[in-house]
């Protein structure tokens, strides 16, 4: 017997970041994060789950894979099968994603969130949101925000069933987008599996996790207040915070690129000028430009007029996980 199904989902970017885990293993975050899934970028993912199969295969943008990619799938497909009763045999997984993978926009978000869904729904279970998130939290600790709807805050938890993300607000809540500076194509040395991993051989970290729940508080509260000055101020300074420490770990990591700095000073400026929009860097050099919707032409027009800016993408708020 074989069984089928695809799903969806989209990309998320944090406004107050995931850097480094309490338990490697699982998943389990050293302070909860919050996020706004990208409308319109997307992971899409067949799972086909069949018991004369005697291991699991992976397609990807029409190329079969193997080496690391494949094995981290195996990976997640076996701690599924652990978690879910029912899952006969192995599985045959074709993903398509319509954005550059590696590049400092999360497709393993994307990716484990579609994956996750799709394996669960081919195996006939039917799930609640909090566990499939925490189930996609195995694969990838950000795909556990990929699964709940518009803007998500996963809740660090301090188990398994109790890591988990949930939605604070649908995606027409606030018309954010995210106009995403594409400052390098080429994959990135270092991911952030590894980075994870070294976050606590930083001395910055432990006073970064000490305010890491307030800045998720004041966070929210400018979120749900739409209070943009607020909302840029913790933005920036988060994420600035986490580049601290992927900066004093060791060995340093060191993602920021000319043109990443660059924005970065004229970003808070446009800001001063009257413009909302505040930046955010996750473990790559592309500069994430929040802004509010009536800015976001004139942001993404800025943007282009930069000589070391190679692309620009625009993604609003978007859904969770879903299948087709
Ligand atoms: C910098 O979720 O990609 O984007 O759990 O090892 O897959 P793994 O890491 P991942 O880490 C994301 C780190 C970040 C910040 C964030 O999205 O919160």
């Amino acid at each position: 017997m074989t069984q089928e199904a695809t799903a969806r989902a989209h990309p998320n970017i944090a406004f107050i970041k995931y850097w480094g885990n309490q338990d490697e293993q699982l998943r389990i975050p050293v302070n909860s994060s919050l996020s706004m899934n990208l409308e319109g970028l997307y992971t899409e993912t067949m799972v086909n789950w069949d018991h004369r199969l005697t291991q699991d295969s992976l397609i990807i943008n029409s190329v079969e894979q193997s080496g690391d990619a494949l094995k981290r799938v195996q990976t997640h497909l076996s701690a599924l099968r652990n978690h879910i009763d029912g899952i006969e045999g192995h599985a045959k997984v074709i993903s398509y994603n319509n954005f550059p993978m590696g590049v400092g926009i999360a497709s393993s978000a994307s990716s484990f969130a579609a994956l996750t869904l799709a394996a669960v729904s081919a195996s006939g279970q039917q799930l609640s949101e909090s566990t499939l998130s925490s189930l996609a939290r195995l694969g990838s600790g950000s795909a556990s925000r990929s699964i709940p709807t518009g803007f998500v805050e996963w809740h660090k938890g301090v188990s398994h069933e109790t890591s988990y993300a949930e939605s604070i607000a649908t995606p027409d809540f606030w018309d954010l987008v995210d106009v995403i500076a594409v400052v390098s194509n080429t994959h990135k040395k270092v991911g952030s599996t590894e980075g994870h991993q070294s976050a606590n051989t930083s001395d910055l970290q432990l006073a970064r996790i000490a305010n890491a729940e307030k800045r998720l508080q004041d966070c929210k509260e400018a979120l749900l207040h739409k209070d943009f000055h607020s909302f840029a101020t913790v933005v920036e300074e988060d994420s600035n915070l986490m580049h601290s420490i992927m900066m004093t770990s060791r060995p340093p990591l060191f993602y920021w690129q000319p043109t990443s700095i660059e924005l970065m000073h004229l970003i808070p400026e446009w800001r001063h000028e009257g413009l909302d929009v505040c930046y955010t860097l996750d473990a790559g050099p592309n500069v994430h430009c929040i802004c509010n919707r009536i800015h976001a032409e004139e942001v993404s027009r800025r943007v282009r007029n930069i000589s070391g800016v190679l692309d620009v993408k625009s993604a609003g708020a978007g859904r969770g996980a879903y299948l087709l």
